[in-house]
């Protein structure tokens, strides 16, 4: 039986403004962002409140400006000032009929000490390792908790992050790092969950699993020989 194609997924001007397509030219061929761009639309309703962890420059409130958002009011957490400079400016290029808010130069920690409101919607994409120690494995379920306490009943956690499949070996994991590191200018190394971890922990912490799809980490990651670089996108519902 034929099986019908995706249908196209538009990456307009007015989404994305030259602040981030300036930095991410390709963008539109990254298998975790269009993975991502491919599911949000099923999750958004008119006036969402939604919280991005480790933002960024913002491109979360660009993915949800460009699948169809209507009247959210968005949070945008990330340490980084550097990041969250750009991330205002990007905020503010988007239209305020679809999405409106702020960027909070805080930690994830910081975030949740300050005792912030429930959301409907929280993307998590490319931060967990950056914001959960995976050395520190007695925090893990204590994060995952607050998390998941964050989410108003039927709210959802949209998850995207970097692992490796099994049978990596110790050579293209190195590969990987490297490669990480002249894409994203910092270095991962070691720092990256275990295969299946990351929903274990949240689906530990109450939440349920809705959608699991395992990705190549980069475009071209066959011809770069690191087939067994992934990312996982997550969907899982309060
Ligand atoms: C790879 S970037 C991902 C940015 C964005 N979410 C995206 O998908 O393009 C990871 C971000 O996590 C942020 N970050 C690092 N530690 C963090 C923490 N403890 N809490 C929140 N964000 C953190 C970094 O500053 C960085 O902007």
């Amino acid at each position: 039986m034929a099986s019908t194609p995706d249908p196209p997924i538009a990456w307009p001007a007015s989404s994305y403004p030259p602040a981030v397509t300036q930095g991410h030219p390709f963008i539109m061929y990254a298998p975790g962002p269009r993975a991502l761009r491919a599911r949000l639309p099923r999750y958004l309703r008119p006036g969402l409140r939604v919280l991005d962890i480790g933002c960024g420059i913002g491109i979360g409130a660009c993915h949800l400006a460009a699948s169809g958002a209507r009247g959210l009011t968005y949070t945008g957490v990330d340490p980084d000032p550097s990041a969250c400079r750009q991330a205002r400016n990007v905020l503010q290029a988007l239209s305020g009929d679809q999405i409106q808010g702020q960027i909070a130069e805080r930690s994830l920690q910081e975030h949740l000490d300050a005792r912030p409101p429930a959301v409907d919607l929280i993307l998590w994409t490319y931060s967990f390792h950056d914001c959960v120690d995976v050395t520190a494995e007695d925090s893990h379920a204590a994060v995952c908790a607050a998390i998941a306490a964050l989410l108003r009943p039927g709210g959802h956690l949209i998850l995207l992050d970097a692992g490796f499949a099994p049978g990596a070996t110790a050579d293209e994991v190195e590969r990987t790092y490297a490669y990480m590191e002249k894409i994203i200018g910092h270095s991962d190394r070691g720092r990256y969950f275990p295969h299946g971890e990351i929903a274990r922990l949240l689906t530990g912490a109450g939440l349920t699993l809705l959608e699991e799809q395992d990705l190549p980490l980069v475009a071209l990651a066959g011809y770069l020989g690191l087939r067994h670089a992934r990312a996982v996108l997550l969907v899982l519902g309060r």
